[in-house]
């Protein structure tokens, strides 16, 4: 009997899905004489709705430096479930039942920390489950990175770039609002990498006082124009933290814009990429760790080693326990080395400075 492999793509898309998927693939048409790979459509959505297809080796030719993924992808479709009866059914129990409906063996989840929950969840119904880390925010607890975030950072690089000859010639202050919900590790990374002067992370609640000195400092100095990167989770020390204005169309690169026009007067812009960062191909970096993490994903499934998620710790590709990697996620510490370079090349993080009392 051929061995069922089922795989599936979890929560938001990013480049290096693909390779991952074809990792797991193809390694595992090495290790095992005997396989079939079971392609579950959108998610977890497919999951529960037993949508899926047996796939065929050819459709894993040709999609390593494929943008998004073929699997398709949906977020949260892993929460009960309301039936106009009024009654609720648990999605783990119908995903657990698909499971057996499609005769998998073991199941692969590629996904970021929402998945890495669910997949907990489902390892915990007796499915034999191994997950993957893949996000743009690189905030999956317990691996040093994921893949997409370096294409992520690529692409936001760029975006920095390009900006900043504009802000030289119009003597302006630009403002690029970068993904990053909770974690600031693509605003901070990007921003190192394109020199901005702000950098204003979730982490590090920022004092727009502050933002505004080393705008005024730096014109003063002759410098006209200023850069500023700020993730989207960025928050001022005068915002409320428990306020929770993801999904309202809010954008808070707008807001500091408009925080800043009433404390300097230097002509500002705003540049929102969205999801323009995670489109795309994958960098070759993001291949080559996609690539290693699914040939892992392999290896563990061969070893019978489930309940496990792949990770990268000091260079190495190695796992954990999903168990201890669900529900957290890492977010950039106070005392992060990569802080430490930025302020010793002059970024500041916007953090209130003690004034003298008037
Ligand atoms: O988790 C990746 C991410 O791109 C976050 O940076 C961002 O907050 C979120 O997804 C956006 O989600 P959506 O694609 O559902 O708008």
């Amino acid at each position: 009997m051929a061995k069922r492999i089922g795989i599936l793509t979890s929560g938001g898309d990013c480049p290096g899905l693909n390779a991952a998927i074809r990792g797991v693939a193809r390694a595992s048409y090495q290790l095992f004489s005997d396989v079939q790979i079971v392609g579950v459509m959108d998610g977890f959505g497919g999951f529960i709705d037993l949508e899926y297809r047996e796939m065929e080796r050819h459709e894993f030719s040709g999609i390593l430096t494929l943008g998004g993924t073929i699997l398709r992808t949906s977020r949260q479709r892993d929460k009960m479930i309301r039936q106009n009866s009024g009654k609720y059914l648990d999605p783990f129990r119908m995903m657990a039942k698909n499971y057996e409906k499609m005769a998998l063996d073991c199941i692969v989840v590629i996904g970021g920390n929402g998945t890495h929950t669910a997949a907990g969840m489902l390892y915990d119904q007796g499915l034999n489950v191994i997950s993957l880390p893949k996000t743009i925010d690189n905030d999956v607890w317990g691996t040093d990175v994921t893949f997409g975030f370096q294409s992520a950072v690529d692409i936001a690089t760029d975006v920095i770039d390009k900006v900043h000859s504009t802000a030289f010639s119009h003597s302006r202050v630009m403002v690029v609002e970068l993904m990053g919900n909770e974690a600031g590790w693509l605003a901070l990374s990007a921003g190192i990498a394109g020199g901005a002067d702000v950098i204003l992370i979730p982490e590090i609640p920022y004092d727009i006082n502050t933002v505004a000195d080393v705008i005024n400092d730096r014109y003063e100095s002759g410098k006209h124009y200023s850069i500023i990167a700020i993730a989207e989770g960025a928050r001022s020390i005068h915002d409320d933290p428990e306020q929770n204005l993801k999904g309202q169309h809010y954008s808070v690169g707008y807001k500091l814009a408009d925080e800043l026009r009433k404390v300097i007067d230097i002509d500002t812009r705003v540049v929102v990429p969205g999801h323009y960062q995670r489109g795309g191909a994958p960098c070759p970096f993001d291949r080559v760790l996609a690539t290693q993490m699914g040939v892992y994903a392999a290896e563990l499934i061969k070893r019978g080693e489930f309940g496990t998620t792949v990770a990268v710790k000091d260079g190495k590709i190695t796992h954990n326990l999903i168990k201890d990697v669900a529900g957290k996620t890492k977010t950039v510490p106070r005392n992060a080395p990569l802080l430490d370079v930025g302020r010793k090349v002059g970024v500041s993080y916007g953090e209130p400075k003690a004034r003298k009392a008037e």
